[in-house]
């Protein structure tokens, strides 16, 4: 979704923000822009365009000659996931005030806008775009006397909504101002200049100390310094945070694309999230970012789980282990719909939010929610020091290091995993023995080879995916521990090849779908060895008999399934819990190489972003 970028200092500041901008695409975006000031010019120079970021870098080019680029030393930038109004050239951040002296960029949703905008179209300002980010400069520059940082403190007084916010003027070239409320800002200190981004992969290449905002924080960045204030002008102190991701994380690596860098990273993903966490011997886990002991784990009634799109089905996976694993009573709530119940969350509720980005708003309004009727609340996150990650303030990180590629992967297979040592660690402090917990860890320890055996049938995947590329419709189907895994299977595909998926219970096939059936609509099935495979087998045999072709995911050497199928993809042999892990990175690679062959966008299909901040 929307990105921001913010830079001051002694280099190029249009260079290092279209850099930024480049850090941020993967978040999705339809337009961006830029604004630059120069100490020796009072006037704001802003560019835009519609589209990709080429296109705002034509523009620069057609606008600004080389030789006049290096006196901007001061600059914004923002790509634009529309929401309020078209996304065309006057809808693209940055807005510019009517005399051309104040330009902000915004990330969030201004909920009140239309009142803002009537009594400011009253005082005679005049609107160009149809966004709701535009009331925003012009009540900076109706609130402004002398001071940027006050002007901005006023105007957002005024705010309903959400917002993070980049605000410079060109009376003030030696200054960039940010504010937060429900949208990320971060900013770093670097060599040669003071960066902000609503983003992290934006900053790391210039400085691995990143200071978070919190909500409520006004940020007043300088070339060499930084100034944070609450809306209220009292000086707050915010920690500097380490993010232990490298540069060569956030590139290609010689990849062609991210998602393909990311779903070959899973073995070392997954290395890294069990390293230290597996206590063989005991048949535990040791996850000490949930700070909690035997005797409050033994305490807990229930567990709540909640996320959105793919880390929701890594929460469906998460319910059957607490059920399995600790006999706790589980559920996985789709985050959006959590907040707007009224769910009865009880003193010994445990909620677990889980979020890849951390980010995502109606994951972090349920967790506010939960937090408001007083359960224990956890989070399973990957960026470090996210929003819900902060808020929560204890749960486990994935250290799955950065997932650019829209369409999540290895932070999907993470997840499962820290959900599987949450529930062995529930279940040992309940009713799991030493052996089992053993043999459960055990195979925990395996997984990073699992899913390098996967990856290896990469080109099998291929010449299968190549049969099917051009099919339209596609049911993903699968039971117990493998709906999920059909869930998520069909979500892959949607995402990033733009065929029609569903992913279903293979059972309740029969409820409806069934009627679509014919030639032309393949069913992928999720059928390794695990306990619900031959009733599997039985609604694989329905959907042949209506000529739907059935591509299977099953186990190496099961020879069963030969007979039940038109085409295989093997995964390795497992203990059945850990099975969507596997099962999924093959589903991850067919719907890869089905987009690839579709020629889609993979990285950055369209409609979607990589973080949701709005609900
Ligand atoms: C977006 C992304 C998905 C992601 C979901 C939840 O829709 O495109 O890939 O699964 O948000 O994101 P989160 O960061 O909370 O895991």
């Amino acid at each position: 979704m929307c990105g921001i970028i913010g830079y001051i200092g002694s280099g190029n500041a249009c260079n290092i923000v279209v850099s930024g901008l480049h850090r941020l695409e993967y978040r999705g975006y339809d337009s961006a822009g830029l604004a630059l000031c120069a100490p020796e010019n009072n006037k704001i120079l802003s560019l835009k365009a519609e589209g990709k970021i080429a296109a705002l870098e034509e523009e620069i080019a057609r606008n600004l000659p080389d030789s006049l680029s290096d006196s901007y030393s001061l600059g914004i930038g923002h790509t634009r996931w529309a929401t309020h109004g078209a996304p065309n050239l006057t809808n693209a951040h940055p807005h510019l005030s009517n005399d051309g002296q104040f330009a902000i960029v915004h990330n969030g949703i201004i909920e009140n806008y239309s009142a803002l905008k009537n009594k400011l179209t009253r005082k005679g300002y005049t609107f160009e775009s149809e966004t709701d980010s535009e009331v925003i400069v012009h009540l900076i520059a109706e609130c402004y006397e002398d001071d940027l940082r006050r002007a901005v403190a006023a105007a957002i007084e005024q705010l309903d909504g959400t917002f993070g916010i980049a605000v410079v003027s060109s009376k003030h070239p030696d200054t960039i101002i940010a504010a937060r409320k429900g949208s990320p800002i971060c900013v770093g200190v670097c060599d040669n200049g003071t960066i902000i981004a609503s983003d992290v992969s934006a900053i790391v290449n210039h400085t691995n100390k990143v200071i978070f905002l919190d909500d409520g924080d006004i940020l007043t960045a300088s070339a060499t310094n930084i100034d944070i204030t609450n809306f209220k002008s009292i000086p707050v102190t915010r920690e500097l945070t380490h993010i232990d991701w490298d540069v060569g994380e956030i590139e290609k690596g010689g990849y062609e694309h991210f998602m393909l860098k990311e779903m070959f990273e899973q073995p070392h993903a997954l290395a890294n999230v069990t390293r230290g966490r597996l206590l063989i011997d005991d048949g535990n886990t040791k996850l000490s970012g949930m700070q909690m002991d035997p005797y409050e784990m033994s305490r807990i009634a229930s567990m709540v789980l909640a996320a959105c799109g793919t880390s929701m089905y890594a929460g469906m996976v998460g319910k059957y282990y607490f059920e399995d694993l600790a006999s706790l009573p589980s559920d996985i709530q789709q985050a959006a719909e959590f907040r707007y119940r009224n769910p009865i969350i009880q003193r010994d509720t445990c909620m677990i939010a889980i979020s890849q980005s951390g980010e995502t708003a109606d994951t972090l309004a349920a967790v506010r929610e939960a937090q408001q009727k007083g359960a224990t609340v956890m989070g399973i996150c990957n960026v470090v020091g996210s929003t819900i990650a902060r808020e929560v303030g204890r749960g486990v990180y994935l250290h799955a290091g950065p997932e650019i590629g829209v369409a999540s992967t290895k932070a999907f297979t993470c997840q499962v995993t820290v959900l599987a040592m949450m529930a062995i660690l529930f279940g040992r402090a309940r009713r799991l023995s030493l052996q089992a917990g053993r043999e459960l860890v055990g195979e925990l320890s395996r997984l990073p080879e699992l899913a390098e055996a996967v990856l290896a049938q990469s080109d099998n995947i291929l010449k299968i995916a190549e049969k099917y590329a051009q099919m339209e419709n596609f049911f993903y189907i699968g039971r117990g521990y493998m709906f999920p895994a059909a869930m998520e299977g069909a979500l892959k595909l949607k995402e990033i090849s733009y065929i029609h998926a569903e992913g279903y219970h293979a059972a309740e096939l029969k409820h409806g779908p069934i009627a679509l059936l014919e030639e032309n609509v393949p069913i992928v099935a999720c059928v390794p060895e695990f306990s619900g495979k031959i009733k599997t087998i039985g609604n694989m045999q329905e959907c042949r008999a209506r000529k739907s072709p059935v591509i299977a995911i099953a186990t190496e050497g099961d020879k069963e399934i030969d007979e039940v199928c038109d085409d295989i993809i093997r995964i390795p042999k497992c203990n059945e819990l850990f099975a969507p892990i596997p099962v999924v990175i093959a589903e991850q690679l067919f719907a890869y190489h089905i987009a690839k062959l579709r020629g889609c966008s993979i990285d950055q299909p369209r409609n979607l972003a990589k973080s949701v901040t709005v609900e």
